[in-house]
């Protein structure tokens, strides 16, 4: 049964359905990460001083890139794989998808099932107070 199909079936006919056929374009699935990323952030600027300390992160170029209580630094995308929804961010060490609680390790590793897919991560490599995110 289609979306449409399904929408008919509750009752829902003409600008009704129409306006529920289109409000579920408007949300944040559908996303598609980018394989391809290559960018550079100044430590030393006040939109990136969570990168600074452990745990902290920031998001640029739908990347979350954060710093690991070991003082290094991991990216991934923020399209969880999941529903593909733009909400990843980095908490308590890990990759987090609040949508429905996705967990994935530090290199994308899914860590319970919403998360079996992995996660799409980027290199990066610190020169100074520039560090490079890519791919
Ligand atoms: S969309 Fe991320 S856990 Fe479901």
């Amino acid at each position: 049964m289609t979306r449409y199909e399904f929408l008919k079936s509750m009752g829902f006919t003409g600008a009704a359905l129409m306006t529920l056929l289109t409000s579920c374009n408007k949300d944040e699935s559908g996303v598609t990460p980018s394989t391809s990323v290559d960018f550079t952030l100044d430590l030393t600027a006040s939109s990136n001083a969570s990168l600074l300390t452990s745990n902290g992160y920031v998001i640029s170029n739908n990347v979350v890139v954060a710093r690991t209580s070991a003082g290094t630094y991991v990216a991934a995308t923020r399209v969880c794989s999941h529903e593909a929804k733009a909400k990843v961010i980095f908490q308590s060490g890990e990759f987090y998808c609040p949508e429905h609680s996705a967990r994935f390790s530090t290199t994308g590793t899914g860590l319970n099932s919403y998360a079996s897919a992995g996660l799409l991560t980027y290199k990066t490599a610190l020169s100074g107070n520039s560090l490079r995110i890519y791919s």
